[in-house]
């Protein structure tokens, strides 16, 4: 039987030497771990505070103001998860591939991304019309609604990888 072409790249992932030194030295891979987690707590967070703004907490902040503190952190924030999660891959990338939680967290993180940019290049263009002290249009809401769910979504699918 033939080899999946996936099954080579996973086997020199699974060989390399970054793979080896997560797989051998005792405290790589819970220090990669942390910094993933600093990470998304700063991502997930930013996220958050932004979606209750939408909902109609805090109503006299400026969204446009809040949108401009938030972003880079959660740029920058970005920096450190993806890095942090391919070397945590890496290590046991055939296993991880074969993970129901991981690839389902993958797939969310796609959604969450994709509403995210759908908002940005959407409704948030009309930001100056219900920046502050006024509801956010129902639109919005929606946006704003998706991401909570699926944040948490994929926070609960990133736990449930160590007991899948
Ligand atoms: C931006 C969104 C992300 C969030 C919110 C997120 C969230 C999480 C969470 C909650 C955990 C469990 C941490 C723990 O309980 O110790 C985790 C672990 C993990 N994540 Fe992510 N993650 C994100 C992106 C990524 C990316 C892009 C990858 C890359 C492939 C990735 C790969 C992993 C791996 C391999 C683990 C380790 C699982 C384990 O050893 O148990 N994550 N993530």
């Amino acid at each position: 039987m033939t080899a999946a072409p996936g099954d080579a790249i996973l086997r020199a992932v699974d060989q390399s030497a970054l793979a080896v030194a997560m797989r051998g030295e005792l405290w790589l891979y819970p220090a990669v771990e942390v910094l993933h987690i600093c990470g998304f707590v700063i991502l997930v967070g930013a996220a958050i505070m932004f979606d209750l703004r939408l909902f109609g907490f805090s109503r006299g902040l400026p969204v446009r103001d809040l949108a401009r503190h938030l972003l880079p952190w959660s740029c920058a924030a970005l920096l450190v998860i993806v890095p942090t999660g391919l070397m945590m891959f890496s290590a046991h990338a055939a296993d991880f591939v074969d993970n129901r939680a991981f690839v389902l967290k993958l797939t969310l993180l796609m959604f969450a991304a994709t509403n995210a940019a759908a908002f940005h290049a959407g409704v948030f263009r009309s930001a100056a019309s219900w920046d502050r002290d006024v509801a956010a249009p129902l639109g919005a809401r929606l946006h704003a609604a998706a991401s909570l769910v699926l944040w948490i979504a994929i926070i609960s699918c990133g736990r449930l990888i160590a007991y899948v």
